[in-house]
């Protein structure tokens, strides 16, 4: 990391491609691997919280938010935006910083002492990779290393808050919108409105299996489907429930089954998505879990895998 190479780390949400922050030929290796689109900026890491504040410039407002935030959420899976420090040198006039809590990758930030670019370790739109052969699987080849930390423990990406002015969820994650209203004791947005996109990787194909066709599908409308050449891809209990009304349909079709409660499908959610690229050629069916609050992060990432490009649909 410290001669500029590109390394994959493990995260306690999805393992990500590491590179020093300040290295322009990092960054530029990291984007290339990817194949990440240019205006999509990268989430810088650091180990605590002194490190994060030198990234940024806050007005007092913004800086006893990040307090409280990094608090109750750090080391942990929330990425801050807010106004960036003018000498940090990207196009953007915001920086996105994260602490993580992987012991890992905090060892190595500790060991580094710079801060470290990391978005997902995957190749652009293909699912976040939730253990080092996940990872191996699009970007083998294409980096320097990958640190084998095992099975993430939470499996989707860290929530991305903006907390400059209004405090707005730019992306769903493992974080809560009211979590964080508890702790901030101040209203969250987290409705993306399509025509003010703010968070430049909410505007690409996302998450999306390589299989044929990809479709999100409530089960109270499952009456109208046949089943038979593809995957099901759903909560044990939807499964079931599905069995139990369409039987017949049912017959000949792949099922991969999840845990039936939010904190489990999510961390096996990435992994159910690359498997279900061995049915390549069959039509690849998720379940809708129920459109709740503990599972909007989920609920957003199956939206993007069947290919609605923004939050809220
Ligand atoms: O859990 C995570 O956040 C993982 C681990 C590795 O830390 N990283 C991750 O990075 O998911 P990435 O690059 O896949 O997603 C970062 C998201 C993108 O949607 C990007 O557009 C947004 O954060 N982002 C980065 N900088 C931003 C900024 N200054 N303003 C708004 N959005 C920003
Ligand atoms: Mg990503």
């Amino acid at each position: 990391l410290e001669n500029e190479g590109i390394v994959a780390l493990p995260t306690e949400t999805v393992y990500g491609l590491a590179g020093k922050a300040h290295s322009e030929r990092a960054n530029k290796r990291i984007y290339e691997a990817k194949n990440r689109p240019a205006d999509n900026p990268l989430i810088w890491h650091v180990h605590n919280i002194e490190k994060a504040l030198l990234l940024f410039d806050l007005s007092t407002k913004a800086e006893q938010r990040l307090k409280i935030l990094a608090e109750r959420f750090w080391p942990g899976p929330l990425t801050i935006v807010a106004k960036k420090n003018p000498q940090i040198n990207s196009p953007m006039a915001t920086i996105a910083v994260r602490i993580p809590k992987n012991e890992i990758t905090q060892c190595i930030l500790r060991r580094c002492d710079f801060p470290l670019a990391m978005p997902s370790a995957n190749l652009s739109s293909r699912p976040s990779p939730t253990s080092a052969s996940l990872v191996l699987k699009t970007l083998n080849g294409r980096i320097d290393a990958v640190m084998d930390g095992g099975v993430c423990e939470g499996g989707l990406e860290s929530t991305v808050l903006s907390i400059d002015e209004e405090i707005k969820v730019l992306r769903y994650g493992l974080i809560s919108s009211p979590e964080i209203e508890d702790a901030l004791k101040e209203g969250v947005i987290t409705e993306t409105n399509p025509h003010t996109i703010m968070s430049p990787g909410q505007s690409y194909l996302h998450y999306a299996p390589k299989v044929r066709k990809v479709s999100l599908l409530n089960i109270n409308d499952a009456a109208h489907f046949w089943f038979k050449n593809s995957t099901i891809l759903g909560r044990k209990g939807d499964i079931a429930e599905l069995l139990r009304r369409f039987g017949a349909r049912i017959d000949g079709a792949a099922t991969i089954v999840l845990d039936d409660q939010p904190v489990l499908f999510a961390k096996q959610l990435y992994e159910a998505l690359y498997e279900a690229e061995q049915n390549e050629e069959r039509d690849l069916i998720l379940l809708a879990p129920p459109r709740r609050e503990d599972w909007a992060a989920i609920n957003d990432r199956l939206r993007r895998a069947a290919g609605s490009a923004l939050n809220g649909i």
